[in-house]
């Protein structure tokens, strides 16, 4: 199935920014053993970063006609913004796993609400480039069973 990696703002700073907080690898790095770790599954994963809310918003109404069967989707901080991606994301009705690099709830208050985390089949974070490996490893299994 396709399977789609959004990330949104900042997130094409990773390995510069703040790496104490998000880690040294790239977003290329990510992108890529992501790839790989779909493929490995007979899977195909397709990413698309950008700063620019409307276009998330664009992609993830693209993900419907390109028939993608999930999303593992990194908001930054839209998560903590974004009424107009929680209605993007109830439109299209493509189920997505919610994921952040850092535990957003060890940081400041106001990371802790996410607009989206109540619609997403599950959140992940805390675990730098891991999360997103993780999430896509429970995307996977769940594929799998959608399957069966
Ligand atoms: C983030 C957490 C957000 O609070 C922050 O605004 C980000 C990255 C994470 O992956 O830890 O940009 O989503």
């Amino acid at each position: 199935a396709k399977i789609l990696a959004l990330h949104g703002p900042n997130l094409n700073l990773l390995g510069v920014r703040e790496p104490d907080i998000y880690g040294r690898e790239t977003l290329a790095d990510i992108n890529a053993a992501l790839a790989e770790q779909a493929q490995a599954a007979g899977h195909e994963l397709g990413w698309y970063q950008s700063n620019a809310e409307h276009e998330l918003i664009g992609r993830i109404h693209q993900a419907r006609d390109d028939q993608t069967a999930l999303i593992v989707f990194n908001p930054g901080a839209f998560t903590h913004t974004s009424i107009a991606l929680r209605d993007a994301l109830a439109a299209v009705a493509i189920p997505f796993i919610e994921v952040h690099l850092s535990n957003v709830h060890a940081r400041e208050p106001f990371r802790r609400h996410s607009y989206l985390a109540d619609i997403a089949v599950g959140v992940i974070g805390g675990f730098g480039s891991d999360s997103y490996r993780l999430a896509l490893d429970a995307a996977i299994r769940r594929l799998a069973r959608a399957d069966a």
